[in-house]
């Protein structure tokens, strides 16, 4: 099969030296990469900035704003069986980007922020992909009931639903214990364990839903 995971925070420029971002490290993304190509697949990475290096094997494509990862994932989602969404994409972005740096002048000062491309959410109608898709939700309350509707809503065959609000997992921590929501209101829930044993997990899943005899 051919994978393209995205992994990673965006940046989203506010002026020259400063940005809007999150916390993702992009382990998660970049341990599902190597879980595939573990497994035998091709692997499209296509990363915002994290500190962890090119996993050998892996066609790694670099990013920096949530406008250039919609681009790169436009460019390389044609062909791919599978897609896993795993970045934390910036929802929103700076109207306008300073041309200099900003300088400080008022007590108060008021960004202005436009919605980011939804690139999940525009694998389907907007980009034709026919593939297994796999979106992220990461969620504070409602766990299931939103990971549910993100499933629909983003036409997923599969949703990793992750409980951010409990300390020691998820967004930039070494493990992970999430949840996976199927069509049909179908469950499975995955214990606590490294992102890398929870990666050959979810690859495993996704290797065996996605199989042409899994749909009939
Ligand atoms: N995602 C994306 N493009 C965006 C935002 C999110 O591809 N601009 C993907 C993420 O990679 C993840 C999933 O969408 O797979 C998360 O869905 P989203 O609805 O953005 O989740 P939240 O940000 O948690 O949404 P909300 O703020 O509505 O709870």
């Amino acid at each position: 099969m051919r994978f393209l995971i995205t992994a990673g925070p965006t940046r989203e420029p506010i002026d020259p030296v400063r940005f809007l971002s999150n916390r993702s490290s992009g382990r998660m993304g970049y341990a599902l990469a190597e879980a595939a190509r573990d497994a035998g697949h091709e692997v499209v990475l296509i990363s915002g900035p994290v500190t962890i290096p090119a996993p050998p094997g892996i066609t790694l494509i670099r990013v920096e704003t949530a406008r250039e990862m919609f681009n790169a994932v436009q460019s390389h989602l044609n062909g791919c069986d599978a897609a896993i969404f795993s970045a934390a994409v910036a929802d929103y972005r700076p109207v306008q980007m300073a041309g200099q740096k900003m300088k400080k002048s008022a007590e108060r000062l008021t960004l202005e922020l436009e919605r980011t491309e939804d690139i999940l959410g525009s694998a389907r109608a907007k980009l034709g992909f026919s593939g297994f898709l796999v979106g992220f939700a990461a969620e504070t309350e409602n766990l299931i009931a939103h990971a549910q509707e993100k499933l629909e809503h983003k036409g997923c065959d599969m949703i990793v639903a992750n409980d951010v609000s409990q300390a020691g997992i998820g967004f930039d921590s070494a493990e992970n214990e999430v949840t996976l929501c199927l069509p049909g209101g179908r469950t499975v829930p995955i214990p606590r364990q490294s992102k890398a044993a929870l990666a050959r997990v979810l690859i495993a899943q996704i290797t065996q839903l996605s199989a042409p005899q899994a749909s009939q």
